[in-house]
């Protein structure tokens, strides 16, 4: 019997739909995202990190979330960070709780948890009564933060929490299918998430800022000669967002506040600029707009996050929509199992 030949789909699934979700849509012509129905916009000005993370999950809304913070071994944790923070959720998964809104609130307690692994000297000034974002910017840092750098993390957490079905959001959720537990279906979203193609933009435009402040006098030069290298300007394109990237936008506004009036601050807008004017030149064809890496990471240096902890940070924001995608796969109930081709070379 002729075997029959099963629809092929793109490589990288690209245009291909896998599921039905109802916790973000992503409008890449448009430049809109919505968390929920609501506008990425309004979900920064009204939510907290804190109070986000079960909305998220099923569009409740609780006031008052306590973050759950577990003690942890001293040693030995990995030196990369991003895999400290996978074995810090495999080592919890001893003791994660079954109740989804106790799972949430370890969600929340995560970056202090991991603050402690990574953290400096921060322990000193530390005060667990104060929300997440402020916690961990002391651990990080090793000092207390001014409030209106804990409100711009706040921010970048809430507007990096998700973004519909990215690569380690389709992982989370294929993990779930398999009836993976919750910590475990997580510490596969870290691995995907640590591939330099999704997390790690923010170090690019670090590399590029600290490029540009040493020659600060023409950022247009520096731009220029990478372009006339072949190399792409980190913190501009997107793949789906087609017009303006919804997040660079409200990130920008957090960052001019938190930074507007200090020097790097204005060369990092004219850097924006200048990289507009150039790529609009060279592909007037298309839009190629700031992305939300640019400004996240304009206010990971403002905050003072380090390089390495950029995508770890990144990571303990999406923890909330990795969460509501494995509630959501695992309502569905339906193993996730594609089929591949064999060939011989
Ligand atoms: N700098 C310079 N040229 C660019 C850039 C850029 N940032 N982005 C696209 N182009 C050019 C390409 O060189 C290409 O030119 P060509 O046709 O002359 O070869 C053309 O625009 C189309 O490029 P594609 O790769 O087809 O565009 P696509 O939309 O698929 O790429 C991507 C999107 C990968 C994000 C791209 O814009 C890019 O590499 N940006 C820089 C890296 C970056 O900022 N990544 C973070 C993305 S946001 C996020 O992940 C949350």
């Amino acid at each position: 019997m002729m075997r029959e030949t099963p629809w092929v789909a793109p490589p990288g699934l690209e245009g291909v739909v896998v599921a039905d979700t109802a916790i973000s849509d992503v409008d890449g012509a448009g430049g809109r995202l919505t968390y929920r129905g609501q506008p990425i916009g309004d979900v920064v000005r009204n939510f907290r990190f804190e109070e986000l993370v079960p909305w998220l999950v099923d569009g409740v809304r609780r006031p008052n979330v306590q973050p759950l913070v577990l003690s942890l071994p001293l040693e030995p944790w990995p030196r990369d960070p991003m895999a400290a923070l996978a074995v810090i959720l495999l080592h919890l998964g001893d003791t994660w709780p079954d109740d989804l809104d106790e799972g949430c609130a370890m969600i929340c307690g995560l970056p202090v948890m991991f603050g402690r692994v990574v953290g400096t000297d921060g322990d000193s000034v530390w005060d667990s009564t104060a929300g997440v974002a402020e916690q961990y910017l002391t651990l990080i840092t090793g000092k207390k933060p001014a409030s209106v750098q804990v409100r711009a993390l706040d921010a970048y957490w809430v507007m990096a929490a998700e973004h519909s079905l990215n690569a380690s959001t389709f992982a989370v959720r294929i993990a779930a299918s398999t009836g993976a537990r919750l910590p475990l279906a997580l510490a596969a979203g870290v691995a995907v998430l640590s591939g330099p193609l999704h997390g790690g933009a923010p170090e690019g435009v670090l590399e590029l800022l600290d490029a540009v402040a040493e020659r600060s006098d023409c950022p247009e030069a520096i731009l220029e000669e990478k372009l006339q290298r072949g190399e792409r300007l980190m913190g501009f394109g997107h793949r789906v967002y087609r017009s303006v990237d919804p997040r660079a936008q409200a990130l920008r506004e957090v960052f001019l506040d938190l930074v507007g009036t200090e020097p790097w601050a204005d060369l990092a807008v004219r850097t924006e600029q200048a990289a507009l004017r150039l790529l609009a030149e060279r592909h007037p064809e298309r839009v190629l707009a700031t992305n939300v890496e640019f400004y996240a990471a304009a206010v990971f240096k403002a905050v003072g996050i380090p390089r390495l902890l950029c995508p770890p940070t990144f990571a303990l924001a999406r923890m909330a929509g990795w969460t509501a995608h494995w509630s959501e796969q695992h309502r569905e109930g339906r193993l996730i199992r594609p089929l591949a081709r064999f060939r011989t070379s």
